[in-house]
């Protein structure tokens, strides 16, 4: 590259003779643009080695900058850096999915600013490093899932109630992390393990975990343990760390209530937050012989009851929202006239 160009988006006058100073300085050709509209029409003129672009701007804001470019031959390519004042939980998950290459938070330093314009283009790598691995985490097959659905209750010769709730762990976990916009390797790792999130009942008795009758306290214990159990399994089976932790975790409570290492808050990994959340759903949402079935209301009303204490905030938020895709996926693949009681372990 001889000399990069960059277009610079920016309404603010001053700051936009700023960052164009600071990107000559940095060793771009410089073109500017007062809005998105304009920018738009530049980027496909100019077809600039990189786009600068401020988040808030009259008219179209970066997301719909983002959008458009994407969707345009020649620019879906381009990095595109976002300036913003926004709060980055807010909208960062949001821009990296529209495909920002970066983010840089204003107030920024004239330093920073030059190096963030540099980084985007790799131009001060000595050397390209090489790429890096992917992780590739399959996920499970057909006979993985029946086994899977097997260790749920094993002894039961019917296991189709078993199979339909790890389906539904499963289903549930990709469509909250996928609203929570999480990079393909952790979603890659989640639907991998999340209907294996219970396989540690495998090394239980059979009496244990088919339930249906009084634990006693020895027994709570015993049952408690399948969290460690099955985080030694998929360990010692070559399990990402991640995948074990689904296991390990996935009984934990947001308020620390939970077990087996009674974490709190963000301190429980977050696919472990997603998996008993989907878990504790699934429960609501299926029939139990010793109650009769929860109509929809009740179980929203039940969901909301378990924010922040039970469950993550954030996951009830999401599974508030999404009313519709659960539905889908209960009508697809619900209990109908399921005769088996899984929930007996909470
Ligand atoms: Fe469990």
């Amino acid at each position: 590259m001889v000399q990069p160009s960059v277009l610079i988006i920016e309404d603010d006058p001053s700051l936009r003779a700023l960052e164009a100073r600071l990107a000559g300085a940095a060793g771009f050709s410089v073109h500017t643009a007062e809005d998105g509209a304009q920018g738009i029409a530049a980027a496909v003129q100019l077809s600039p080695n990189l786009i600068v672009t401020d988040y808030h701007m009259p008219g179209m804001k970066a997301p719909e900058i983002l959008a458009t470019l994407r969707r345009l031959p020649g620019l879906d390519g381009v990095p595109v850096l976002v300036a913003t004042a926004e709060p980055l939980e807010l909208v960062g998950a949001e821009l990296r999915r529209l495909g920002a290459h970066d983010i840089i938070t204003k107030p920024f330093s004239p330093a920073a600013f030059k190096q963030q314009l540099r980084d985007c283009l790799g131009l001060d790598r000595p050397v390209a490093p090489p790429p890096a691995p992917v992780v590739a985490a399959p996920a499970p097959s057909p006979l993985l899932m029946v086994l899977a659905a097997a260790m749920e209750l094993p002894g039961s010769s019917d296991s189709d109630a078993a199979l339909r709730h790890v389906r539904r762990v499963g289903l549930v976990s990709a469509m909250i992390a996928d609203k929570l916009f999480l990079d393909a390797d952790l979603l890659a790792i989640l639907t991998a393990y999340a209907p294996l999130h219970d396989v540690g009942k495998v090394s239980l008795p059979a009496r244990l975990v088919r339930g249906g009758h009084r634990f006693s306290d020895g027994d709570r214990a015993e049952m408690e343990s399948h969290t460690l159990l099955g985080a030694e399994l998929l360990r010692r089976g070559g399990a990402p760390l991640l995948g074990q932790q689904i296991a390990l975790h996935h009984h934990e409570r947001w308020d620390g209530g939970g077990y087996p290492r009674g974490l709190q808050g963000e301190a429980i990994p977050l696919l472990a937050r997603i998996v008993a959340a989907a878990d504790v759903y699934d429960a609501m949402r299926s029939h139990r012989s010793y109650r009769p079935d929860l109509p929809p209301a009740d179980v929203r009303r039940r969901v909301a009851g378990l924010r922040g204490n039970h469950l993550d905030p954030r996951i009830v938020d999401v599974l508030l929202a999404e009313g519709g895709l659960l539905d889908v996926i209960y009508v697809e693949h619900g209990d109908p006239s399921a005769e088996l009681d899984l929930e007996v372990w909470r």
